[in-house]
């Protein structure tokens, strides 16, 4: 498919599947989330400019790769994002960090925005939106449109489970949007959750049921 990278490497396959257990519960649910979020950005990092500098080491002068200028932003959907922040962060340190606030209408499963705070040099930064769950896409596509309004440049979204329907949603309305995820699941149930997904992923994160 178009844009779409599922990211099937062993290790993140089998953290996936603690993840989905019901039993997992929220201190290892946290951590995994992490855990599968920094090994998702080695992959979803791999075409970041790069120029050369020359660097002397113990024995002689050569030249090798640095990341090029303003570099990376990191963007979570609230509040389940905030999960996979601190695992990107591991291998991106230098990463600035924005929030949108977003919460699906229970009811219209519609997006409501409540809060957006962005790096101020967000302009010329490339964005990686996270969330874990990409279901009906709304979340994510109200998301990347609110980004495209902020930065020049491009712009990702790295999700951990992800449903068709969701997938289908990014690429009709945001074709030039390139989706990382740990796996596609079967369907959406009639509550807009993903079959067989993992349930709540904020709820699970965070320990609010
Ligand atoms: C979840 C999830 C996504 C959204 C996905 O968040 O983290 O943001 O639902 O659904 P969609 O693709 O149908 O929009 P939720 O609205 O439950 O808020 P939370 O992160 O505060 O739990
Ligand atoms: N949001 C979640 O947290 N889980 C789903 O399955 C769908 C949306």
């Amino acid at each position: 498919m178009n844009n779409l990278t599922v990211m099937d490497h062993p290790l993140i396959q089998h953290k996936l599947s603690i993840m989905r257990n019901k039993d997992t519960g929220v201190k290892q649910f946290r951590e995994t989330v992490g855990e599968v979020a920094m090994l998702m950005t080695y992959e979803a990092t791999r075409d970041l400019p790069v120029i050369d500098v020359e660097v002397e080491t113990p024995v002689a002068k050569t030249v090798c790769k640095e990341l090029a200028g303003k570099k990376l932003a990191i963007v979570p959907i609230l509040r389940a994002g905030l999960g996979m922040v601190d695992g990107v962060l591991q291998i991106v340190p230098s990463a600035k960090v924005g929030h949108i606030g977003l919460y699906r209408d229970p009811e219209t499963l519609e997006p409501v925005e409540y809060y957006c705070k962005m790096p101020s040099d967000i302009e010329d930064r490339e964005v990686i939106i996270v969330d874990p769950m990409l279901a009906t896409g709304g979340s994510s596509s109200a998301a990347i449109g609110f980004m495209k309004g902020y930065t020049k440049r491009s712009i990702k979204l790295m999700c951990i489970i992800a449903a068709p329907e969701g997938i289908a949603r990014i690429q009709r309305d945001h074709p030039d949007v390139h989706i990382f995820c740990a796996a596609v699941d079967e369907k959406l149930n009639d509550h807009g959750y993903i079959i067989p997904g993992l349930g709540d992923a904020g709820d699970r994160i965070f320990g609010t049921k």
